[in-house]
């Protein structure tokens, strides 16, 4: 049975002090069973969301991490630092990390063997650019970013795996895909896993949708078949719309 999970994915919002507000209401909440809820904040609030979070089922990830495990790398964080602040999950190729800071899939593969020497989860995020959804030739394009980035990992490997499908033009912009558009690719993606690794693995593996999930569109997206939860940016902001998304398997 694959795990539904929702992951709020912060980005560069929420200082401490709103941290603190969020962490209070967060934990007047009740929280379905049967799914596993996340907050990736920003780096400098993991050890304080951490230790607020303790006896909690929320579980906590970061954004990205450095590829490698330690040196002179100016301004970057360690799969170590993480896992010493509470941090077992990291997002990794995000498409903002693509875009913005050049991460190509040589990087993502070496981010993704570091994680995993460090036995921690990962959110690996795929997905397609407008004009890519446009020429047609989005299947290609998130077949390599898979081949590239994820698929040469081991068998046993993929237990440590999440895949989070985000078409790059439907983030942040309000537009989302619709709901048969990500079960197509989230079709495409679980049997492109199958093909390379086996079915029983493919199966298991949860693969969450991201790009402007609300509260009015979630349990359409994943009420479809190959869609096992969410990665939200904006919506995961504020308690009550982050809420209402992890109820709404
Ligand atoms: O990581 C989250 C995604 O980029 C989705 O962001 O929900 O604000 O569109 P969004």
């Amino acid at each position: 049975m694959r795990k539904k999970i929702v992951a709020g994915n912060w980005k560069m919002n929420n200082d401490l002090a709103e941290t603190e507000m969020f962490l209070v209401e967060l934990k007047k909440q009740v929280f379905p069973e049967d799914v596993v809820v996340m907050i990736a904040p920003p780096f400098t609030n993991l050890n304080h969301t951490f230790r607020s979070l303790r006896e909690h089922p929320v579980a906590l990830a970061a954004q990205n991490m450095h590829q490698s495990n330690e040196g002179a790398f100016t301004g970057e964080i360690s799969a170590k630092m993480l896992k010493s602040v509470g941090a077992s999950t990291v997002i990794l190729g995000h498409s903002e990390r693509r875009a913005y800071f050049n991460e190509d899939s040589a990087i993502l593969a070496e981010k993704v063997n570091t994680a995993l020497e460090n036995e921690m989860t990962i959110i690996f995020c795929i997905g397609e650019e407008l004009d890519d959804r446009k020429k047609g030739n989005y299947f290609e394009l998130i077949k390599t970013q898979l081949s590239e980035g994820l698929f040469h990992i081991a068998d046993e490997a993929w237990e440590n795996i999440i895949i989070a499908y985000e078409p790059v033009w439907a983030i942040g912009t309000g537009e989302t895909a619709s709901p048969e558009q990500a079960q197509e690719m989230h079709k495409f993606i679980r049997e492109a896993i199958a093909e390379n690794y086996s079915k029983a693995i493919a199966d298991e593996v949860s693969i969450l949708y991201g790009g402007s999930v609300k509260p009015d569109n979630a349990s359409e997206i994943f009420g479809q078949d190959d869609v096992d939860g969410g990665l939200i940016g904006g919506a995961s902001l504020k308690v009550e719309s982050f809420m209402k998304i992890v109820n709404s398997f």
